[in-house]
């Protein structure tokens, strides 16, 4: 399908040096994450709630702020917006809702970057992609690249869930398992890909990961019919999702279909791995290495993300916030959710059930706004957390 993307150029996210969208880019010279900008006032004049009617139900649908290429497309995206009605009165809110990620191929939002990503390496010619990970997004790469036709290189932490180890084998990938964690598979992703010939996957090392994540701020204004939640509640571990929906937001308005206000964005963080967290109550702007990272919700023991500037300038420009729970808080609200609602949540997920309890409890959301939480993932793929959550259950 020939798709009218509207990319004009990438841009780094600090310095604001230009690059050439039609060739393969990764990081800037300074060494921050390159963005792709778009012509806005071209896309608006096709992009809009009628059209988006009649479109494919992924997120292709939004193909003109979006890169080019023929789309290596699995059905991603277009994911259920689900009202929890009975968890949103146990904690006094009027209007709460899931965006159930776990509902996308290979059970979790990492398949929206991967699309996009696999898409455009395709396109420039990769020959082997490599990336680390902290669980789901290698399985998300190693199913992208089996559809693409592209071998793949997945670095992975000897302890991830055996789900994700089992996906990445079944798709074919290589699988290297490191005892450590993604920082140190991003470090073997660092030193092996040019000796290698591998094409760089890394969070926010490559500019289009970020634009597959930044469809869900699309699809929230498309679900809520023109418009956007009070408050996002997001599981922070490299920040790409959040970072993404953002930029969408600021596309949105550059596009004339929203205003100036922004949803308040919450970023969410296991106690064992706080990196975000810790910045923001210390009124920083960038993250420290966070030592000893632990936590069971695999996705978010990313102790030095790559996007720290990037995230703490979007919880202060959102009037946003950042909290943490711990991994027994998430084990509970995990049965909480899946009991109260249906919803089998990753770890990942339920962690935004607590934070939105004790946000709610402060006063800092109040009864009647609009809240989202967003299960990145779903639940079948942690059967190690489920067992410790179902366990203790029967002991409480
Ligand atoms: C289920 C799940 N939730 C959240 C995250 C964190 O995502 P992000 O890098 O967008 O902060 C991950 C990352 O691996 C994950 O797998
Ligand atoms: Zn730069």
């Amino acid at each position: 399908m020939k798709r009218p993307s509207t990319v004009v150029e990438l841009e780094c996210s600090a310095c604001g040096k230009k690059y050439d969208a039609s060739v393969e880019q990764h990081l800037c010279t300074c060494g921050k994450p390159l963005l792709a900008r778009y012509d806005l006032g071209s896309a608006a004049t096709s992009l809009t709630l009628e059209n988006l009617k009649t479109r494919p139900r992924t997120l292709w649908r939004y193909a003109e702020v979006l890169p080019n290429g023929h789309a290596v497309s699995l059905g991603e995206g277009m994911t259920a917006l689900v009202p929890v009605p009975r968890l949103g009165a146990s904690m006094g809110l009027r209007r709460l809702y899931v965006k159930d990620e776990g509902l996308n191929p290979t059970g979790s939002f990492k398949a929206r970057g991967m699309t996009v990503a696999v898409t455009r390496a395709k396109q420039l010619g990769a020959r082997a992609l490599a990336a680390p990970t902290a669980g789901n997004a290698g399985g998300a790469l190693a199913a992208y690249a089996a559809a693409a036709g592209i071998p793949a290189v997945i670095v992975i932490p000897a302890d991830t869930p055996l789900a994700n180890v089992m996906e990445c084998q079944a798709f074919g990938a290589k699988v290297v398992k490191l005892n450590g964690l993604i920082s140190d598979c991003g470090k073997y992703v660092a030193e092996h890909k040019d000796r290698e010939g591998w094409y760089d996957v890394s969070t926010l090392k490559e500019p289009y990961r970020i634009e597959g994540k930044k469809t869900m701020g699309y699809e929230l204004w498309e679900q809520f019919e023109g418009k956007l939640p009070d408050v996002i509640l997001y599981p922070t571990g490299g920040g790409v999702g959040l970072i993404g929906m953002c930029k969408a937001f600021d596309e949105m308005q550059e596009m004339g279909w929203i205003g100036a206000a922004r949803p308040r964005m919450v970023a969410v963080q296991a106690e064992g791995c706080a990196p975000i967290v810790k910045a923001w109550d210390a009124h920083q702007n960038s993250a420290a290495f966070f030592e000893n990272a632990e936590t069971i919700a695999s996705g978010l023991r990313v102790p030095g993300p790559l996007g720290d500037l990037l995230i703490l300038s979007m919880l202060r420009q959102t009037k946003g916030t950042a909290l943490t729970v711990t991994d027994e808080e998430m084990l509970h609200a995990g049965r909480e959710l899946a009991a109260s609602e249906g919803i089998f949540a990753a770890p990942e997920g339920a962690a935004t059930v607590i934070a939105t309890r004790k946000l709610a409890a402060s006063g800092w959301i109040q009864p009647e706004e609009t809240v989202v939480l967003f299960n990145t993932g779903t639940g079948y793929k942690y059967a190690e957390a489920w067992q410790r959550a179902l366990q203790s259950a029967r002991t409480e």
